[in-house]
């Protein structure tokens, strides 16, 4: 993949949720030196997402659709990525699936955060079904998005032991800490090779 350093950023889009604690993320990683993005947009089904704040407190461009009816918010949503020039998508915590042909028009370019050491545990509820089975580990992956859920090419992981004293709650926050670290590696991984 080409190479964006300098003056020729990533422009990025993250798409939200809920708490947008990825989102504050990557917008802080963003204004390192040597980050290889810059947040231009973001976009969120849910127009309540506490994360939305950021977008305000930042001013970045926001588009809030419900995507119930997914083509026409997926066009519109493109309408909007195409005039912020968007280059990289960045998903974390984005409760609704693309569709194929979203995800075709940014093959390779949307990545995804998600809280198990992928194959293992995709969809919802993870940390409770990584309790339930009693797992010694568990973690985070950043992902390539593709049309199958939770199932596009690994691009970093990052473990965390379980421990007897955890809950699911507990196990959450212990993984949301490790997401925040490996989102920024994973995308310099991806697009500089680091
Ligand atoms: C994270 O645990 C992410 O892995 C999952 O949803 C959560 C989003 O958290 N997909 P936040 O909104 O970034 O705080």
């Amino acid at each position: 993949m080409k190479k964006s350093i300098g003056s020729n950023k990533l422009r990025t889009a993250v798409f939200i949720s809920g708490k947008g604690s990825n989102f504050k993320n990557l917008i802080d990683y963003s204004f390192k030196k040597n980050s290889i993005i810059e947040i231009k947009a973001v976009v969120s089904n849910n127009s309540k997402a506490k994360g939305l704040k950021f977008a305000y407190k930042y001013n970045i461009k926001r588009k809030v659709l419900s995507f119930k009816n997914r083509n026409q918010d997926e066009n519109e949503t493109l309408k909007f990525l195409n005039k912020n020039k968007i280059d990289l998508i960045c998903l974390a915590g984005f409760m609704r699936v693309l569709s194929k042909q979203f995800i075709k028009k940014f093959s390779g370019k949307i990545l995804n955060i998600h809280p198990s050491l992928l194959p293992k545990y995709k969809g919802l509820n993870t940390h409770e079904r990584v309790m339930e089975n009693n797992e010694k580990f568990s973690g985070c992956t950043v992902h390539l998005v593709s049309p199958k859920l939770d199932s596009g090419k690994i691009i970093l992981q990052k473990k965390v032991r379980i421990l007897k004293s955890d809950n699911p709650n507990k196990l959450a926050k212990k993984i949301l800490k490790q997401e925040h670290f490996l989102y920024p590696r994973a995308i310099k991984k991806l697009f500089i090779n680091l």
